[in-house]
């Protein structure tokens, strides 16, 4: 039976350890500053929104909401994340995912100063976790990384399948792996063999967006597995990717769904925000 990994346990953790870098922080003057603006009223957005305050608040991050307009202009938008550039006081800026279609997501990411960009969109970020020098993880890899840690177990030399390439979590989750010298293999929709590539596993990390996805067959006994999933089923409870009750007795180590990887995610936001005003 596979240990859980806990992702909220790992996240108090790590909140604790923030929470008192920040009073150090506050003590010498600075108040780490986080800006985020959510254009529209997307529910699953707003609640994101909320959670990300809320947790700001708890490890004494200053942060400042801007609520916008679903029918805003780019040029409004681009205005105010110029703006926010050039505030001393706000040290990371995020800008909540998806927008509205006629808003253009990369132009939105390009504006955004690399020193400030939380989430590690901005292409220079991308390109500076290509070659292994980064100050900003993007939330949900740098989340699961530190789950993996938690485990002990040895990467180098492991072979570690990521499903899904997604700019947020597959592709960069990848190139983290490889950093830890890992044998990585991305697998998509157009995969061949998949559940047998899945299979040779000694890591998998699953980021489909499909509920039960991943069952047992696909999984290497003793494996950990990473569920980054986040699907309702047909009763509207929340879901991963795995199929858990299968894979949890093949598995070695399995992160939950609630209560894995999504608590990591908005750490890490945490994280990078306080290694921005440690840095400006
Ligand atoms: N929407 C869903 N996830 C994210 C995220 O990690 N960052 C941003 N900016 N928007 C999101």
């Amino acid at each position: 039976m596979a240990v859980r990994i806990s992702g909220k346990e790992v996240s108090e953790k790590i909140r604790r350890q923030l929470k008192s870098e920040v009073v150090n922080m506050r003590s010498l003057g600075i108040i780490p500053g986080l800006a985020v603006i959510i254009v529209g009223d997307d529910p699953a957005s707003k609640v994101y929104v909320r959670n990300k305050e809320l947790a700001c608040q708890e490890v004494g991050i200053r942060s400042e909401i801007h609520r916008l307009p679903a029918h805003i202009t780019q040029e409004q938008l681009n205005h105010l994340i110029g703006q926010l550039n050039g505030r001393e006081d706000v040290h990371g800026i995020l800008v909540q995912m998806p927008l509205p279609p006629h808003l253009d997501e990369l132009e939105v990411i390009n504006n955004i100063h690399p020193d400030k960009d939380v989430d590690a969109f901005h292409p220079i970020n991308v390109g500076k976790i290509m070659i292994g020098d980064y100050r900003f993880l993007p939330c949900t890899p740098a989340g699961i990384m530190e789950l993996i840690h938690h485990t002990k177990v040895e990467i180098a030399g492991k072979n570690c399948v990521v499903i899904g390439r997604s700019n947020i979590v597959g592709k960069p989750m990848s190139m983290l792996m490889l950093h830890e010298n890992a044998t990585v293999t991305i697998c998509h929709s157009k995969t061949r063999d998949l559940a047998k590539i899945c299979s040779r596993a000694d890591i998998l990390i699953a980021a489909v967006g499909k509920a039960g996805f991943v069952t047992a067959d696909m999984v290497k006994p003793g494996a950990i597995v990473i569920d980054v999933g986040m699907n309702r089923d047909g009763e509207g409870k929340l879901c991963g990717d795995v199929d858990f009750p299968s894979v949890e007795p093949v598995a070695g180590y399995i992160t939950p769904v609630p209560g894995g990887v999504g608590p990591m995610t908005i750490t890490m936001l945490l994280k990078n925000t306080v290694t921005a005003a440690k840095n400006l």
